[in-house]
């Protein structure tokens, strides 16, 4: 529910020309994103931004395994991102102090200034989404997004590579505000997939990248097996998954995709699925199915807008099946082991 004050916090901070430059990564050819769990989904998101936007050639790593990966870069044309919440995961420190070993640029994005992240990155930036209760994050990772969202906007802007007004962000807040209050339908759908016990959420590029966190919400809060997958890539294998009733979440806010994601919804739905659509105002969906629209926006922003939809219905999910959805079991919110 926070999430509107947050994002705003955010958006204002930045929206002075002067201060946005602090943003800007335009002298960077290519970016390496490292993070854990939902820090990671933001982070994907935030590759697609950036590849999009801003044209530099953005790749994202577990923390995990880009410890102990080969690294191959090119220096001091190459940057290495590390998002995390708590700026205290034990696997994302030791991608941080791989990255400086090699001399790297290294950037934080975090939430708690008083981290190791935070002090050891060359250069930080907070997310100021305040403290967060709840073990499965939800507007910290908005936050990271959002952060991801303004370089990547900015670095355009710089770059001469976009013309596009900082409207956008100014108005997101209320948008987001409007997403939270239409609790109905995150109950109703919540009613109908509760009793399921796998679910799968598809799409393509950027929608995929939102399907990765929607499907962690759901199956960490909930116990539901979920599985987020490339919409195009179903039919390598997945489909056989696919029984009578089985929930789809087609999402769909990239018009250009749009066609071919609902070609691979209906696939699925030839097979029995109960299909559903979470998609922005403004695309023209031609099959009737429960939907969730968001207001409209473009793709700089519109992650920031269905993925509280996700939240919310992950949590009415979960509370349905009366779990705890605060703390769900052998989850810890900050895990400072390998
Ligand atoms: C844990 C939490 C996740 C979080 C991840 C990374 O697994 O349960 O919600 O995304 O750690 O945490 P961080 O503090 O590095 O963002």
């Amino acid at each position: 529910m926070e999430e509107p004050i947050v994002i705003k916090r955010l958006v204002d901070k930045y929206k002075d020309d002067d201060k946005r430059k602090e943003l800007d990564l335009s002298k960077y050819k290519e970016i390496d994103i490292v993070g854990c769990g939902s820090a990671k989904y933001a982070g994907m998101v935030g590759a697609s931004l950036l590849e999009e936007f801003a044209e530099i050639k953005t790749t994202v790593y577990s923390a995990s395994e880009y410890r102990y990966k080969k690294k191959i870069y090119n220096i001091d044309k190459t940057l290495v991102i590390l998002i995390s919440q708590s700026g205290e995961t034990a696997d994302t420190i030791a991608a941080l102090r791989e990255a400086k070993e090699l001399k790297l640029d290294t950037l934080g994005i975090v939430n708690n200034p008083d981290s190791t992240i935070a002090r050891e990155s060359d250069k930080t930036i907070l997310i100021e989404a305040g403290v967060e209760v709840a073990v499965a994050t939800t507007k910290a990772y908005l936050a990271q997004v959002c952060i991801l969202s303004l370089m990547a906007y900015e670095t355009g802007i710089s770059k001469h590579i976009i013309d596009l007004s900082y409207r956008e962000f100014i108005n997101l807040p209320t948008k987001i505000k409007e997403v939270i209050e239409k609790k109905d339908i995150f109950r109703k759908i919540a009613k109908v997939i509760y009793q399921n016990d796998k679910c799968f959420f598809i799409g393509r590029g950027i929608d995929y990248a939102i399907c990765m966190e929607g499907s962690l919400k759901l199956k960490e809060v909930s116990y539901i097996h979920c599985e987020a997958y490339e919409a195009g890539e179903l039919k390598h294998g997945t489909i056989s998954l696919i029984e009578e009733n089985i929930p789809v979440f087609a999402i769909i806010t990239d018009n250009r995709l749009k066609d071919k994601t609902i070609s691979n919804l209906k696939e699925t739905l030839a097979r029995g699925a109960k299909g559903f659509i979470v998609t922005s105002k403004g695309i023209d969906i031609d099959i009737e199915l429960d939907t969730i629209t968001v207001p409209k926006s473009s793709l700089l922003t519109s992650a920031m807008l269905i993925t509280p939809a996700l939240q919310l219905m992950a949590y009415y999910t979960a509370k349905s099946k009366k779990c705890d959805i605060d703390k769900p079991r052998n989850l810890a919110k900050s895990v400072t082991v390998e």
